[in-house]
């Protein structure tokens, strides 16, 4: 079997000034010089405001850095956005794309999110497409469905195992303290990896880490984090307490 190395990944929301954000980083580079060997890579996500401050700050870390959106075009009039270029410049490795709270607040689509993470990918970045089912469409018995359908409309059909990595986030697990029951993590993850599969073939969906996000706290992390197809976790919550966030990293197999 491949081995996939697990990815730890936070994402740091709309939350972070200077002070508290850099405090943050800082908590998380010396944890990580502390561990001797890591069995994870671990990334940070925070706000576009602290990225050029703890890019300086990782410089010399084993932590790498990502945004949590970027534009899907190359530049030019698009007041307020961020391009991809314009993170890799600012010392970005990896950028989130299609989380569900752009796709709700934003009115993000599949073929944007697509299109984003190409983008990202076209500026040597790692994108992070995120996908999920909703409560109501887990209730309705959609979620296998759903997921497949979001694979293949937000996943460039060019993608491979080194520039992108998909996390599925239920909807509903997000911030709720809720999780699906790691049967049920599994069962969405292994479907997830069959749609990759015959989108981009097999020996790029056996290399793809698939993250699973929603809830990930370090009390319940070792058990997902065991499940066969979950390769790492996009945390929000528990990723702004360095401390919870080395609990969950510390729990990778
Ligand atoms: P929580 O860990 O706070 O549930 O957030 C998950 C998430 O949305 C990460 O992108």
């Amino acid at each position: 079997m491949t081995h996939r190395r697990p990815l730890i990944a936070g994402n740091w929301k709309m939350n972070g000034l200077s002070g508290d954000g850099f405090e943050l980083a800082e908590a998380l580079v010396d944890g990580m010089a502390d561990v001797e060997t890591p069995a994870y890579d671990m990334l940070i996500c925070p706000p576009f405001t602290l990225i050029g401050g703890i890019a300086a700050l990782l410089d010399d870390s084993a932590i790498a850095l990502g945004a949590q959106d970027c534009h899907a075009a190359e530049k030019g009039a698009h007041t307020g956005d961020i391009s991809a270029a314009m993170l890799a410049d600012a010392g970005c490795d990896f950028v989130i794309v299609g989380h569900s709270e752009r796709r709700t607040d934003h009115g993000e689509d599949d073929a944007t999110v697509k299109a984003k993470a190409e983008a990202a990918q076209g500026a040597d970045l790692i994108a992070v497409v995120c996908i999920g089912e909703t409560e109501a469409q887990r209730d309705a018995g959609e979620t296998l469905d759903v997921v497949c359908r979001q694979i293949q409309g937000s996943v460039p059909g060019n993608s491979i195992a080194a520039n992108t990595v998909v996390a599925y986030e239920p909807v509903w697990a997000i911030g709720t303290g809720r999780t699906p029951t790691n049967d049920e993590v599994q069962e969405v993850h292994a479907e997830i990896r069959k749609e990759i599969s015959g989108l981009l073939g097999e020996e790029v969906a056996q290399g793809m880490r698939l993250l699973y996000g929603g809830s990930m706290k370090p009390g319940n992390a070792k058990d997902l984090l065991a499940l066969a197809d979950v390769d790492g976790g996009l945390i929000g919550g528990a990723s702004l307490k360095a401390e919870d966030f080395f609990g969950i990293a510390q729990s990778c197999p």
